[in-house]
């Protein structure tokens, strides 16, 4: 039975079902071919980019993604530069952008934006990154390079070391493991541990965890998967807050000294310092292979939702 996601909306990790997660992984895999080549599955198609915050990643790969389909690419990356400037609504620009394009992309500080467009509009919305709370495509990005890379999700342990606060993509990708078997390991520092209603929700669902405040070589040795964070810190709200927690902590060769032998570290990017670049050169580092698991599933998102 094939699975179609067309005409609807992506603003949390939870609009998928793990069927339909499935079902975007073995399509991002199909599309592979046309990542350096070109398709016309999309020809005809308009998708609108509209980034309120910084992207390198997302908005690029949904570019390219809607390029590779044969489709073309509408937007702004600098609201500054659009009547927003003037006084204009988020909701009255979502809905002029609608008369001009089959799909919105969005990215914006603030948690509910996507699914004010969503509300507001007719065409389908993913939401690209909305506040410190959610960023789904970034965890189907995750989750399918977890399913590349060892070939099932089921049974793995995933070791979380960073900003597990204020990260939107640890609290996305959380999300989605939960439709798996996963055993969870947080690191972090106290000041950015775990929200305490995101504590309070794994408890409620009866999921363990483990929570530590550093990490050691023999809590590595655990893991399946290490996903490392940086700082968020744009989402701090006091600058003495980051100024304690600033350079905290780091990834090093040290903690992989007895890590197993297909461990993979994943990391959503961009790195500031908490991942050492020695760390590139050795096997367990896929997170530019991430980057570009990132492009299939956006190709796959594109296609399932606009076909
Ligand atoms: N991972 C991610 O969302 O990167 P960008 O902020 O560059 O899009």
């Amino acid at each position: 039975m094939s699975i179609s996601l067309s005409g609807r909306d992506l603003i949390s990790i939870n609009d998928v079902t793990k069927e339909e997660m499935l079902a975007i992984f073995r399509e991002a895999t199909s599309l592979e071919p046309y990542a350096r080549s070109k398709s016309d599955v999309l020809k005809g198609k308009v998708m609108a980019l509209l980034f309120f915050e910084p992207s390198t990643r997302t908005r690029l790969s949904f570019e390219a993604a809607m390029k590779r389909l044969g489709g073309d690419v509408i937007g702004f990356e600098e609201p500054s530069m659009t009547s927003i400037a003037k006084g204009e609504s988020l909701i009255d620009t979502a809905k002029v952008i609608e008369n001009y394009a089959d799909i919105i992309v969005v990215r914006h500080p603030f948690e509910g934006a996507a699914k004010a467009i969503a509300d507001a509009v007719q065409i389908p919305v993913i939401n690209a990154g909305s506040g410190a709370l959610s960023h789904p495509t970034q965890a189907l990005v995750d989750l399918y390079t977890i399913w590349r890379e060892k070939g099932r999700i089921d049974g793995l342990t995933i070791l979380f070391f960073g900003d597990l606060k204020y990260s939107r993509a640890v609290r996305s990708l959380v999300r989605g493991l939960l439709n798996f078997n996963v055993s969870f390991i947080f690191v972090s520092p106290e000041l950015l541990k775990l929200r305490e209603e995101e504590r309070e929700f794994l408890k409620s669902m009866s999921i363990p965890f483990i929570e530590k405040s550093s990490l050691t070589s023999d809590l590595a040795r655990e893991a399946d998967v290490v996903y490392v964070t940086r700082i968020q810190r744009e989402r701090f709200t006091d600058p003495m807050e980051y100024e304690r927690v600033k350079g905290s902590y780091r990834l090093s060769m040290e903690h992989l000294q007895h890590v197993k032998n297909d461990l993979i570290i994943l990391h959503p990017l961009p790195r500031v310092n908490e991942l050492d670049w020695e760390i590139d050169k050795t096997p367990y580092a896929k997170y530019f292979k991430q980057v570009f698991y990132g492009l299939l599933v956006r190709m796959a998102l594109l296609k399932m939702m606009l076909t």
